[in-house]
């Protein structure tokens, strides 16, 4: 159990933000297994949050059962930081994440994500300013830098800590580094020793066995998952039982029953036009769950419609695992 501020998350597990992944479809179908501590949207750019109308906005659009909830903010200006925490507390977010560690080059060419950690007086006024405006667990998600410099990231970490941070997520990779890369987990246990605030550790976890050695490694105080969030959604529940001991049922997984719970939500929850691209984004980790799983992409990749997705889809269940396929779905 960690305490942050007023909230109190139940278990050490965090959904990472992901772009395109981390909304409320694939929230909502982690939150039934069990296991969360804390479910993040993903990053949301300052400068438009405000102006998004959260009734069907994919960004924003959230159900109860989505709770905790942090919103990450894609921010480099401080005074864009009033107006975009005032639309979170409007929103009820339960916490509030600064991302200083995306390496995607449209947003280093804005100045923000990973470009930040280049600019630690910036920072600091950011996170500064972030403490002035709200009360609500303020947290940042970091990757380790540029290069390997022990001195560089101590003191980026201790200046995040010391202006007010509540919690900090290390991704443990550098700037540069491909998530084929190993991460280097043992450098999140450095952080973990210069911070008194919670550390978590994030990158390559995808199973129970790389959760153990994760929290061998680091000795971080929460995991952070994201790609495996999308391949199974359930492996939150997974670890929560298995290494941190929770009194949940095991996830009874039937992967085609997922997947077209996932449409099911998806349709439900989106304006039509918001909806085909998030299934292609889904599809692309879900399918990893099965040997042929590039057939499942590659066969929904080049549909036009959700209808036309969820048919080539489930062909694929079909021909690749029968036994699974709800009786009477095609009705
Ligand atoms: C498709 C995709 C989108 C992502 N979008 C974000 C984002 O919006 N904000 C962020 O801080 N990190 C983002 N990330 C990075 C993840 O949060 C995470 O740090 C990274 O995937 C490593 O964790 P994993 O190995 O568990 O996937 C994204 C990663 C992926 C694969």
């Amino acid at each position: 159990m960690l305490q942050l501020k007023n909230l109190t998350i139940e278990s050490p597990l965090f959904l990472a933000p992901m772009a395109g992944l981390t909304h409320t479809v694939l929230r909502r179908l982690i939150m039934a297994y069990g296991g969360m501590g804390l479910l993040s949207t993903e990053m949301l750019a300052a400068t438009k949050l405000p102006r998004e109308n959260a009734e069907i906005s994919p960004y924003l659009v959230r159900s109860a059962v989505e709770t905790p909830l942090s919103y990450q903010l894609l921010v480099c200006r401080v005074e864009d930081l009033g107006p975009a925490i005032n639309a979170l507390h409007g929103l009820r977010a339960d916490a509030v994440d600064l991302n200083l560690g995306c390496p995607a080059p449209f947003v280093r060419r804005m100045g923000a994500g990973s470009k930040l950690m280049e600019s630690p007086a910036k920072v600091r006024a950011l996170v500064a300013e972030a403490r002035r405006l709200t009360s609500l667990p303020l947290t940042a998600k970091i990757r380790l830098g540029e290069d390997l410099d022990e001195a560089k990231l101590r003191d980026f970490c201790l200046m995040l800590e010391g202006e007010g941070l509540d919690l900090l997520t290390v991704h443990a990779r550098l700037r540069g580094e491909a998530f084929c890369r190993k991460p280097r987990w043992q450098w999140v246990g450095k952080v973990k020793e210069w911070l008194t605030i919670p550390v978590v550790a994030n990158g390559g976890i995808f199973s129970v066995d790389d959760a153990r050695k994760c929290l061998a490694e680091s000795g971080a105080d929460g995991l952070m998952i994201g790609r495996a969030a999308a391949i199974k959604p359930w492996l939150f529940a997974e670890i929560a039982r298995e290494v941190y001991g929770a009194s949940i049922p095991a996830p009874e997984v039937r992967l085609p029953v997922l997947y077209l719970e996932f449409v099911r939500i998806l349709i439900e929850s989106f304006l039509p036009e918001r909806q085909l691209g998030r299934l292609k984004e889904f599809t692309h980790y879900f399918a990893k769950n099965y040997a042929f799983g590039h057939q499942l992409a590659s066969a929904v990749q080049p549909s036009h419609s959700v209808a036309e997705a969820r048919e080539r889809a489930l062909a694929f269940f079909v021909r690749n695992d029968p036994d699974n396929v709800p009786v009477g779905v095609d009705d």
